[in-house]
């Protein structure tokens, strides 16, 4: 069986882990095998750059810059090994994080972004690894921050004001219309049960789910 590799995507608060877990259990109940992951993250090394990147107060090119080395020990220890073995690989967000969060939010150049990302995703003969579908969880910033107000103590990114992730859903609508056959564009403004259809009915749609 080929490997598939999904990532999920939205703005802080769009309520991707309880869907993200539901689909665990769907492709197991199908007896696939399954690598759920995230990032930044997914590897001891990569969690270390998390912890950076959540907490540490740095410029938008160094944050860029480790995000895409977390991204790349992800790859070579966790990813790739499991697409190669035919895992569906789960993955809580990806690169269009990078795009909607450094380059959209904090204004790194996009152009520099779409460099990093072949050259970091590259691994010979021209090939770019990319996710095989993006699910991508979309609702109003101002949505999101009314649930994100319940929350935890937030990290760097969710303490960031509404107009923030505005400009965040503005980067994740480009990265779409750049790459609208990967992308599922999920209305996640609905109780969970209506995503939650929603959710596999884009993976049934592929006929990655029964
Ligand atoms: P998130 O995925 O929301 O995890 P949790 O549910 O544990 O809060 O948090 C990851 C944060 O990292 C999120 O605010 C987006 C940010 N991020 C980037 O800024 N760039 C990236 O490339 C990635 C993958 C994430």
């Amino acid at each position: 069986m080929n490997g598939i590799f999904i990532s999920f995507e939205g703005i802080d608060g769009a309520g991707k882990s309880t869907h993200i877990d539901g689909l665990a259990q769907a492709f197991r109940a199908q007896g696939r095998a399954l690598t759920l992951t995230r990032e930044p993250g997914g590897t001891p090394l990569a969690e270390r750059i998390r912890q950076m990147v959540l907490n540490d107060t740095m410029d938008p090119m160094t944050e860029a810059l480790l995000v895409f080395a977390a991204r790349r020990d992800h790859l070579q220890q966790v990813i790739q090994p499991a697409l190669a073995r035919g895992d569906v690989v789960l993955c809580d967000r990806f690169t269009d994080a990078t795009f909607a969060y450094q380059g959209a939010g904090r204004g790194f150049d996009w152009q520099i972004l779409s460099q990093l990302e072949k050259w970091v995703q590259g691994f010979g003969q021209g090939t770019m690894v990319q996710p095989d579908l993006t699910v991508w969880f979309d609702l109003p910033a101002s949505v999101a921050a009314q649930r994100l107000s319940s929350a935890r103590v937030p990290d760097r990114f969710e303490a960031q004001p509404q107009h923030f992730f505005e400009t965040v859903a503005c980067g994740y609508a480009r990265r779409q219309t750049e790459n609208p056959v990967r992308f599922a564009q999920i209305n996640a403004d609905q109780p969970p049960a209506g995503v939650w259809v929603d959710v596999l009915a884009a993976m049934q749609s592929r006929g990655y789910l029964l």
